[in-house]
């Protein structure tokens, strides 16, 4: 048992949080309790094979009519239940950490989308590819998911939760090492799931305070907001360079003037007028009209561009950062 604690150290990934040693030795635990308990069951079962096998002439001794022997029950009832509840107790000890939220901690909100991770920071700081959390603060992941089911797993910490729509689930760690570590998406998502890969990076507290400073959007216009965040979520499908259409969706340049024909057979001739509602109508219900060459494959932003605001009035901030921008995407006159 020992040895297998000490072996830990190169069988496991590294550990790079408070309580995630302690998963490891809990894993140990019961991979050990299971492994006696294997041996000591085929040991016993070959014996009896042998020792009370059929011999010819000997007669057979079932019909002694033995019914049981209530120490012998008791014994193997109670024993394993003292077993199962320190493996219980111990689980539960270590899932219950990850589920008490600190009040100061460090809350980052995830959001899993096809194929991506958003972190978002207090601060205002963002990472996709990358995250950073400061050693020896405890921090807080908010995790939800824009389309399909995700799963945000960090092996160092010895943390997984479900991303899922429509849901917020959160679980609270302490980092305590500092390097740089994996993050996985563990539910199958579709083609892109593999490249959901993160790198989680701990780090000393200035170090991470440096990190958040450089990760935080400088955009101060809403045609440099809505640049940055069409260059995030839009451009995997649609170009914004003049002449060319994008890999699944077509060009968002010189929207504006642009004689837009649709799957339908009906028209759209694009103004500054009327840019705003065609922008709303086909990020929010993208599947309403598409335009003729393309498949219906976009996914709705309805509830991210436009969400419930205060005061019970909707918040539209983030599609009108978009239509800047697009307004701005047409040849110099
Ligand atoms: Cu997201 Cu797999």
């Amino acid at each position: 048992m020992l040895s297998l604690l000490l072996a830990n150290a190169s069988l496991m990934p590294p550990a790079a949080a408070e309580g995630a040693r302690s998963t490891d030795h809990l894993l140990f635990f019961i991979l050990g309790v299971g492994g006696v308990a294997y041996v000591a069951i085929m040991i016993l079962m070959f014996f009896f094979v042998i020792k009370y096998r059929h011999r010819p002439g000997v007669p057979s001794k079932v019909d002694r009519n033995i019914t049981h022997n209530t120490k012998l029950e008791v014994a193997w009832t109670l024993i394993p239940l003292g077993i199962m509840l320190v493996m219980f107790g111990w689980g539960y000890r270590n899932y219950m950490r990850m589920q008490t939220i600190p009040t100061d901690a460090l809350e980052i909100n995830v959001t899993g989308q096809k194929w991506s991770w958003e972190f978002k920071y207090p601060s205002g700081a963002t990472g996709t590819k990358e995250l950073a959390v400061p050693q020896g603060r405890a921090v807080v992941f908010n995790v939800t998911a824009r389309d399909v089911m995700h799963s945000l797993f960090f092996p160092a910490f010895r943390a997984k939760v479900d991303a899922v729509p429509n849901r917020y689930n959160a679980f609270a760690i302490t980092p305590t090492e500092v390097g740089e570590y994996d993050g996985f998406c563990t539910e199958y998502c579709g083609t892109g799931h593999s490249s959901m890969h993160v790198i989680l990076k701990v780090l000393p507290p200035d170090q991470f305070a440096a990190w958040e400073q450089a990760h935080i959007s400088r955009a101060a216009t809403p045609e440099a907001r809505g640049a940055e965040r069409v260059a995030r979520d839009c451009t995997s499908c649609h170009s914004v360079e003049a002449g060319k259409p994008g890999p699944i969706g077509p060009s968002l340049y010189g929207l504006v003037g642009r004689e837009e024909k649709f799957t339908d057979g009906s028209t759209l001739k694009i103004t500054d007028e009327n840019l705003y509602d065609y922008v709303r109508e086909s990020t929010l219900t993208p599947q309403k009209r598409i335009v003729a060459g393309y498949g219906p494959t976009m996914n709705s932003f309805q509830g991210i561009l436009v969400k419930p605001g205060p005061n019970g009035k909707e918040d539209d901030s983030e599609l009108r950062d978009i239509v800047a921008y697009l307004r701005s995407l047409r040849p110099k006159q």
